[in-house]
């Protein structure tokens, strides 16, 4: 299996069989990237919530015909209004596709649409792929539950969110890292907008008792799971 990061949120995993998975797909309005979209292809579209910054390229990339959204039941609607395959969900569900089980969590966010309409809850999402199991926090502030995601799933790579101002900050992302517990941390969601700006590196070194190792990945950079 294979991991992409694509900048701020969004990663790309090419799983067995060549199963082709986005996340959070904010692509061509991200200032640091510059990542042709073309070159996208997906059969699923994972989407925290409805924030354009995780939406991002969702219209352009999803095929209609194939690529399926997967989503809390709000969001999947706005998606199945204009056509496209959508997998609805909701909070504490899980469900086992061809690549493996994902199951949302809660998020402490926001979500709306770009266009003003309610995106319902935001979600962090939890992927069970063969033996090997991530946690896409999403955008959220540090929450007691996340013991609770910790007690459930042997978490290996936990994407977390480390920019502050929106979600966790690296004190609080920290603190998350120390309860998840992940083989590797991988921070996300720092440094796109001036607001979000900070150091990964110090991030590192805060989580390096908790952690066998902190993934800095560089934007378009991909690594094997
Ligand atoms: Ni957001
Ligand atoms: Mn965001």
């Amino acid at each position: 299996m294979k991991l992409r990061y694509l900048g701020h949120s969004a990663f790309m995993l090419t799983c067995a069989e060549n199963i082709r998975i986005l996340i959070d797909p904010f692509i061509s309005k991200n200032p640091l990237a510059h990542i042709d979209l073309s070159t996208l292809k997906a059969d699923y579209i994972l989407l925290t919530h409805a924030h354009g910054d995780h939406i991002g390229d969702t219209l352009s990339l999803a095929d209609k015909q194939h690529t399926t959204i997967v989503c809390v039941s709000e969001l999947a609607s706005y998606f199945a209004k204009e056509g496209y395959k959508t997998h609805a969900m909701q909070i504490g569900g899980a469900f086992t596709f061809d690549f493996g089980r994902l199951k949302l969590y809660p998020a402490t966010h926001g979500s709306m649409t770009p266009d003003g309409r309610y995106g319902g809850l935001a979600a962090g999402i939890v992927l069970e792929i063969g033996n090997i199991c991530l946690y896409h926090a999403g955008d959220t502030g540090l929450f007691g539950d996340m013991k609770l995601i910790a007690e459930l799933h042997k978490v290996d790579y936990f994407m977390v969110p480390i920019g502050g101002n929106f979600t966790m900050d690296i004190q609080d992302a920290t603190i998350a890292t120390s309860w998840i517990k992940p083989k590797y941390a991988i921070p996300m969601h720092y440094d796109t907008f001036p607001v979000i700006k900070t150091d990964p590196q110090v991030f590192r070194t805060a989580v390096q008792d908790f952690v066998d190792d902190t993934l800095i990945l560089q934007l378009g950079a991909e690594i094997s799971l």
